[in-house]
C-alpha cells in the first residue's frame, strides 16, 4: 500500500478522536441545550499560567469565580469592600465571550464575623442584620448590574435532613431572611436570574425542603429561577436515581436547575452522611492513587461522568447550565477536602491541562442528542 494510503487510513481512523484538533469543545456540543462552565481562580483570571487561561476561555461559555466574591473576602469589613478580583473575573468573562454568575451573596459560612455583631461583641438585633444584609446585596449586585447574569443569593441554608441550618442569619432572623435576601437582590438588578444554592440536593429531604422553599417564595411573588445542585459527588454517591428523583422534584417545583459545582472525587470517601463542612485525618490508604489511577478505577470514574452528563442532557429542558468546580485535577478543591494533601481526579482536564478521554465521549454524546 502507497505511503499517501495509508495516512489517508490512519487519519480517517484517528482525526475524530483527537479532541484538539477536530476543534470541538463541550461549550460548542452542549449549545443550545445548556451552558458549560468552570469554575476560575484568581491565577487563571491574571494569567499566571497562559495555558490555562487560554483553555477557559476556549472550552467554556460560562465562568464563576472559586472564592472572590464571597460576603468574607469581597466585603471585610462594614465600609470595606474589596473589588479588585471581582471586577477581573467579570473583566475576563466579558473578554472572553463567557455568561458570569455571581457567587454568593449570603452564606453562613465565608463571612466575616462583623456582619453578625456590634460594636461590644453581641449579636445585632433583626433590624440590623436585615439592613446589613439589604447594603450588602444591594452594593454587590448594584456593582455588576447587567454584567451578571445571575446570582446565588443563598447558599447552603439547609441541613441534609431538610431543617434550616442553625446559623447566624436563621436564629437572627429566623427563615425569613432567605425571602429577604431575594428580594433585595431582584430591587438590585431587576433582570439578573436569581438561585437558591446548596449540595447534596439528591438528598430527599434535603430537596424536599428546597422545592418547598421555592414554592413559598413564588407564592410570596419572590423571584426564583433556579436552583443550584453543587454537584459535588463520590464514585458510588450519590446514586443516578438519587440525581433524576431530585430533578424531578425540582422540575414539578417550577424552577429551572443549574448543575454549578460538578466533581466527582475518585478517592475514598470517609464520611458517611456526606456532611461536607467536615475535615479529616490523612493515612496513606486514603490517598491510594498518589502515583497513577489503575485503568479499572479510572473506567468507573469515566462511566460515572457519562451516567451524570447523560442525565443533564436528558433533563435539557430544565437543566440551564453545568458548571465544573475547577479547571484540572491540580487546581481543585479536593486535594485539600476533606482530607489535607491528598490527589485526587475529580474534573474534566488532567494535572497537564489535557482533556480526558472521557471529554470526547461526552462531546459525542451530547451530539447525538
Ligand atoms: O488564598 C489563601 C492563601 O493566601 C493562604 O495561604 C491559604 C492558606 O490556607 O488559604 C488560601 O485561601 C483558601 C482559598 O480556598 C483559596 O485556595 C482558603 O483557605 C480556603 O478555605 C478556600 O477554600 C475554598 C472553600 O470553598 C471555602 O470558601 C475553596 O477554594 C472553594 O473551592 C470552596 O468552594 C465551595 C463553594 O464556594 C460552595 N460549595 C462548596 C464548595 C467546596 O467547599
Amino acid at each position: 500500500m502507497k505511503i499517501k494510503t495509508i495516512s489517508a487510513i490512519i487519519a480517517i481512523i484517528i482525526l475524530p478522536n483527537i479532541h484538539t484538533m477536530a476543534q470541538n469543545t463541550l461549550a460548542d456540543a452542549t449549545k443550545g441545550k445548556f451552558l458549560f462552565g468552570v469554575a476560575v481562580n484568581m491565577q487563571q483570571v491574571n494569567g499566571v499560567n497562559p495555558k490555562e487561561s487560554e483553555l477557559i476561555a476556549k472550552e467554556f461559555n460560562a465562568i464563576v469565580a472559586e472564592n472572590c466574591m464571597k460576603p468574607q473576602l469581597i466585603h471585610p469589613e462594614e465600609n470595606r469592600y474589596e473589588w479588585a478580583d471581582a471586577d477581573k473575573v467579570v473583566a475576563f468573562g466579558e473578554k472572553n465571550k463567557q455568561v458570569v454568575t455571581g457567587h454568593c451573596l449570603i452564606w453562613h459560612s465565608q463571612i466575616a464575623k462583623w456582619f453578625f455583631v456590634d460594636d461590644s461583641g453581641k449579636d445585632v438585633t433583626p433590624e440590623v442584620l436585615k439592613e446589613r444584609m439589604r447594603q450588602h446585596i444591594y452594593t454587590i449586585v448594584g456593582r455588576y448590574k447587567g454584567r451578571i447574569k445571575g446570582w446565588d443569593v443563598v447558599n447552603e441554608a439547609f441541613e441534609d435532613n431538610g431543617t434550616y441550618r442553625n446559623s447566624k442569619f436563621y436564629r437572627i432572623l429566623g427563615k425569613d431572611f432567605i425571602k429577604y435576601a431575594f428580594q433585595f437582590a431582584h430591587e438590585a438588578d431587576p433582570d439578573a436570574e436569581l438561585y437558591y444554592n446548596d449540595y447534596n440536593v439528591e438528598t430527599p429531604a434535603k430537596c424536599e425542603a428546597i422545592a418547598e422553599l421555592v414554592k413559598e417564595l413564588k407564592a410570596a411573588g419572590v423571584r426564583i429561577d433556579a436552583v443550584g445542585s453543587q454537584a459535588h459527588m463520590q464514585m458510588d454517591s450519590p446514586t443516578l436515581d438519587a440525581t433524576e428523583t431530585s430533578f424531578k422534584k425540582l422540575k414539578a417545583a417550577g424552577v429551572k436547575i443549574l448543575i454549578t459545582e460538578w466533581d466527582i472525587s475518585i478517592l475514598p470517601n470517609p464520611y458517611s452522611g456526606a456532611n461536607i463542612s467536615v475535615n479529616f485525618k490523612y493515612s496513606p490508604e486514603m490517598d491510594p492513587y498518589r502515583v497513577a489511577v489503575p485503568d479499572s478505577v479510572q473506567q468507573k470514574w469515566n462511566k460515572r461522568v457519562l451516567d451524570m452528563f447523560g442525565l443533564f442532557l436528558k433533563y435539557s429542558d430544565v437543566v440551564d447550565r453545568v458548571t465544573v468546580w475547577g479547571l484540572n485535577d491540580a487546581v481543585s478543591w479536593l486535594n485539600n477536602f476533606p482530607i489535607r494533601g491528598r490527589k485526587d481526579y475529580p474534573v474534566l482536564f488532567d494535572r497537564n491541562n489535557q482533556p480526558k478521554s472521557v471529554v470526547d465521549e461526552m462531546i459525542k454524546m451530547a451530539k447525538k442528542i
